[in-house]
Order: structure tokens, then sequence, then C-alpha cells
């Protein structure tokens, strides 16, 4: 995915761009550019590498309009070519998604003249609108839209045109005005500070953003309505406040993530939406919880506990293998497609699937615009706030509230009512959470670990799961996370001195169960360390340990929201000490919005 931005009307478009990028940035990093119209013709920068490294190329940039890109590559590695904007002729363009006729495309493109520069799919769109234009803007981008197949936000400069155009297909373009000057951008924070009012575009609409005005239209030509509304408070800009990293910062804001949850599903109606759809389909016979990377492992942790307590079949999907799957739904299932961003192409995919099939789709997300909500019977939000670091954290936790709410509003109000209850107490449990924890010792000891395994047994499985992605993704030590009993089913294999293995354990009458496989690490020279909820796990196993970290004990289906906190600190410190930057970890984007 990619984050692309537009602007006109301002006074330096170079100065805003760069700017936007910045906020941009978590959504893809590995090269930058902007482009700009100055008396009417296009002059760009872009170069591989962080934003920052097109900082003195933009400062040269004059022109009151542009466009701008912060790339993570899906064709072409990450180069000074393959950076967007693509610029050819008298058209410049920044593209967010896949073009997946692209080949086919190109060859008939280079088969006319056309030289291409890069091995990006984003760049026959250029060449595209240079093919169809012979003078009249408006007909071009209808042309040159047409040919295309996959999915596609884009920003074009064309030279003699003072402004700029925003297409939008099945990934996110949001456009805005603010005095006098108009704008538009893959999300809302990007906005925020220089748009007063917004839209959400909708597929298959077109904006021609130019002299104070922007105009719609659709796909096919016909004029659409823009209703512009004031741009939300939350979509505020978020900056550092004082802390060295937005991972640390967000982990701060656990408690205040799951208060504003909560709060969001009571005032937002969701137990009576959910109640009313069950009752519509004569209750729902299974339900399907779908997401990818941590939304999986929140769907994970919920299908745990959410299949007691409803007694109907429930299952846990990541949402790139669900889409491929046969009957998986149909008019009895509840579909639950969670997604931090709503955008994640697989995840969105699935949920239109799974509406195919006839399912009621529920999106439980952290974006109220985004796509994955246009596809969804029913919206539950998360309110964990803009999260910044690519790595989640604060919305895992908004996650695991919204389900557990979700789950129980399910079973009937009085199981709702105690969830409710139980949910008030968490906030003071999670700030217990993340002030007590002793982490540097545990991050040091995965710092010099040549592999950290992360084990669990029921509702502790997904929060291992959870704990090693987000060492991976942040430190890149390698490890993975298991169901206790199913290390020494091979993985086993891999322990030695060098490797630490952590055991979550939350719930009492498994905790014996879960030593026997620490047992089994040391017995074969292995280290092993613990994270368990007070009272829970045996004294014998944490004296042993080579650290323990305790956190307040809470109800099975919420207690991933409190255990995970010391995973994700130790996670936050042990990149710190190996000198990784934990907010843009290599080769990943905040979500990924190609399949
Ligand atoms: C990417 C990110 C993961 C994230 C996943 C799902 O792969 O690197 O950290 O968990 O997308 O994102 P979503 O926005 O759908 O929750």
């Amino acid at each position: 995915m990619c984050g692309i931005i537009g602007c006109t009307g301002v006074k330096c478009a170079s100065k805003i761009l760069y700017k936007g990028l910045e906020d941009l940035e978590y959504r893809g990093y590995d090269s930058a550019g902007i482009a700009v119209l100055d008396g009417g013709k296009i002059f760009s920068v872009k170069r591989r590498g962080r934003v920052s490294e097109i900082k003195s190329g933009a400062e040269k940039l004059r022109g009151t309009s542009g466009i701008g890109h912060t790339r993570w590559a899906t064709h072409g590695r990450p180069s000074d070519e393959n950076a967007h904007p693509h610029t050819a002729g008298a058209f410049s363009v920044v593209h967010n998604g896949i073009i997946e006729n692209y080949a086919v495309l190109r060859e008939e493109l280079v088969s006319e003249g056309h030289v291409f520069s890069s091995q990006t799919d984003s760049e026959v769109v250029v060449h595209l609108l240079n093919k169809y234009y012979s003078g009249d803007l408006k007909a071009a981008v209808l042309s040159a839209v047409e040919r295309l197949k996959g999915a596609f936000a884009l920003c074009i400069l064309c030279e003699g045109y003072e402004g700029f155009v925003a297409v939008k297909y099945r990934n996110p373009i949001i456009v805005g005005v603010g005095g006098d000057a108009l704008y538009a951008a893959s999300d809302m924070p990007a906005l925020a500070g220089l748009a007063e009012s917004v839209a959400v575009l909708k597929d298959g609409q077109i904006a021609f953003a130019s002299e104070g005005k922007i105009t719609l239209c659709d796909f096919n030509g016909g004029a659409a309505g823009l209703s512009l509304s004031p741009i939300p408070a939350a979509a505020r800009s978020t900056r550092l406040g004082g802390f060295p990293h937005y991972m640390i910062k967000e982990i701060n804001e656990i408690p205040a993530a799951v208060k504003n949850t909560v709060h969001a599903f009571t005032e937002e109606k969701c137990y009576a939406a959910l109640t009313r759809a069950a009752k519509k389909r004569g209750g729902f016979k299974d339900i399907i919880l779908c997401g990818c990377g941590t939304a999986y492992h929140s769907a994970l942790a919920a299908a745990y506990t959410a299949e007691e307590l409803l007694g109907i079949p429930v299952r846990a999907e990541t949402a790139g293998e669900f889409r491929y799957k046969k009957s998986a739904a149909n008019s009895g299932t509840l579909f639950v497609a969670v997604s931090q961003s709503g955008e994640t192409a697989d995840t969105v995919e699935a949920a239109r699937a799974a509406k195919g099939a006839g399912a009621c789709v529920a999106a439980v997300t952290n974006v109220p615009y985004s796509a994955l909500t246009g596809v969804a019977d029913i919206v539950v939000p998360v309110r964990a706030g803009t999260e910044v670091c690519v790595a989640a954290t604060k919305s895992y936790c908004g996650q695991i509230a919204a389900l557990a709410l979700t789950v129980t509003a399910l079973k009937g109000r009085q199981a709702y009512i105690k969830m409710l209850a139980e949910l008030k107490d968490i906030g003071a449990k999670c700030s217990a959470a993340i002030s007590d924890c002793m982490v540097e010792a545990a991050a040091r000891a995965c710092a010099s670990s040549s592999g950290v395994y992360f084990i669990g047994r029921g509702i502790d499985y997904p929060v291992a799961l959870e704990g090693s992605l987000k060492l991976k993704e942040v430190s890149y030590v390698p490890g993975e996370g298991y169901p206790a009993g199913e290390l020494k089913h091979g993985t086993i294999a891999l322990i030695d001195g060098g490797t630490l293995t952590v055991a979550v354990i939350t719930d009492k009458t498994l905790a014996e169960k879960t030593a026997s496989a620490i047992e089994q690490i040391y017995s074969r020279g292995g280290r092993a360390a613990v994270v368990y909820a007070s009272g829970c796990a045996p004294e014998n196993l944490i004296e042993r340990a080579e650290f323990a970290i305790e956190v307040p004990a809470s109800s099975d289906s919420i207690s991933p929201i409190v255990s995970v906190i010391p995973l994700q600190l130790i996670a936050y410190r042990t990149a710190v000490i190996l000198g990784r930057d934990p907010d843009k970890p290599r080769n990943l984007a905040k979500s990924v919005t190609v399949e």
C-alpha cells in the first residue's frame, strides 16, 4: 500500500505535500516523491528511501498545485525510477493500489511507441492518459480509467490544468476544502490542519479539483454530487507528544482506546443492531471471524470464548485464506471482519465474498469511513484513535473489547451488561500493566536470543501469537507463537541454550499443562520465561524463569487486553536495544491494500 496526496490553490504546494507525506509515511516508506505544476509545466523530485530523502529537492519546487506519494513496493523494487510520481508527456501520476492488467497494457503502449522508465504497474496510467489526451482532460481520464483493472486511488497532474484530478476505485481517497485550497489524500489525518471539510470519495468517482471548486463525476462521466462534512475531531493528526516513538506512545494510550471503544459501542447502539440482525435471520447458525496479522489474532482470541459462550460453531480464519474457500459462509453466518484500517484488501475482499454468499457482515474497525464499513451490514466501532506505528498495539486491545461486546450482545442482555461492567475495570488493569512492567531484563534476554518462542493454551495461545508477531515485526528477532502443547511436535528441535521460550499463562486451569511444556524445554537445555496473571502461574515456574512478569487477572475473553501489554513492551524495548526503528519496520506497511 502507499500514501497519496494532492493539493491546489495553496501558496507553496511542495511544502504542503511534504508535510502530508510525513503524515502518510506509515502507509509505506521505501521511496517518496512530489510533482508540482509551475508555470503550467510539471517539475518533480523522487527518491528511494524515506520521505526525508526528498526534503531538499522538495524545497526547490515552486507552484500552487501538486501531488505526492510515499511507496510500499509491489511491482518493481524500491528505487529512484520506481518511485512515484510517474511523469510522461503532459501528465504526472501517483497511485495507491494495483493495476492487475498492467502487463497487457504495457505491451500495447510499448508497441505504440510509449517509452517506460520504471518496472511498476502504475506507470501504465500515465501513458494511457497521454494516449487518450487531445486537449480534453476529462475525456482522457475517463478513457484511461476504463482500461484499468484492479484497485486504484490516483492523483493526476496535467500540464495546462491548474489543479489535480483524484480517482477512486477500491482504494481510499478523501477530498477536502480549506479556504480557497483543495486537497486529496489517502486518509483523514493527512488532511487535518489543512481541510475544514472533507468527503470520502465512493468507488467509481473522479474529482476534478481546480480554481477553488471540486467537481465530481462517475466513471461514465455523469455528474455526481459532492457532500462535504466537517473533518472529524478524531482524525486530528497525531504528534509524538514527548514520547520517543509512536509505538510506546500508543501502548500508553491503551486504557483510553478501550474506554472509548466501549463508549462508542453503547453510543452507536451496536447491541440493538446485532440482536436485530440475529433475530431477522432466526439466530445465527455459525460465526466466522476474519482478519490479517494482528487483527487475525484478535479474531482468534474472540473465537475461543465465543464458541463456548454461544454454543454454535465459531471459527477464526485469515482473510487471505477465507477468500478462496468454497461455500465457507451462508445466510445463517455472521461474518465478522476485523481490521484496524478497514482497508486491508484481503479482509475487504473476504467480507465481500461472505456478503455475496448471503452472510450478515459486521465490520470491527478503527476507521469509520473505510472500505470495510462500506461493505458491512453492521459497523462495530473500535475507537483506538489514529494509530501511526506500523505495529498495531492499542487497536488490538480496542478490537478485543469490541469483539467481547459483540459476542456477549449475541448471548443476551445479562451477559452483555456483565461484560460492560468488566470492561469498566480493565482500563485500571492496563495502566497497572503498563506502569509496573519491568521489561528491561526481558528485552535484553530477547535481544540476545537466537530465537524467541511464545507459547500459551486456550485464550493465551492467540496472545502468544501476537507477542511473537510483535517481536518479529519490530526487532527482527526470529521465533514463533505456538499452542503450548504443540511445541513438542516438531519445533522443540530448535530449542537450545540460545533460544528463549516465553509462556503466557492467564488461565489457572491450564497452568500446570503449560508448566510441563516449559519443563520439556528446560530438559533440553533451553531457557524459559513467563508472563502470567496474578495467582495463575505455579511458584516453581516463576522462581526458575529467566524473567517473570505479573499482570492483573481478568476474565478469559478480555484477558488478552492486559496480558498482551508486557509482550508489546518487550517487543518495543528489544527493537530499541537492537537499534531498530519500531515505528517503521523494514519491508512492512501499516495495512496492505493489495492482495
Ligand atoms: C499489515 C500490517 C500488520 C496488520 C495487518 C492487518 O500486514 O503490517 O501489522 O496487523 O496489515 O491490518 P488491518 O489494518 O487490516 O488491521
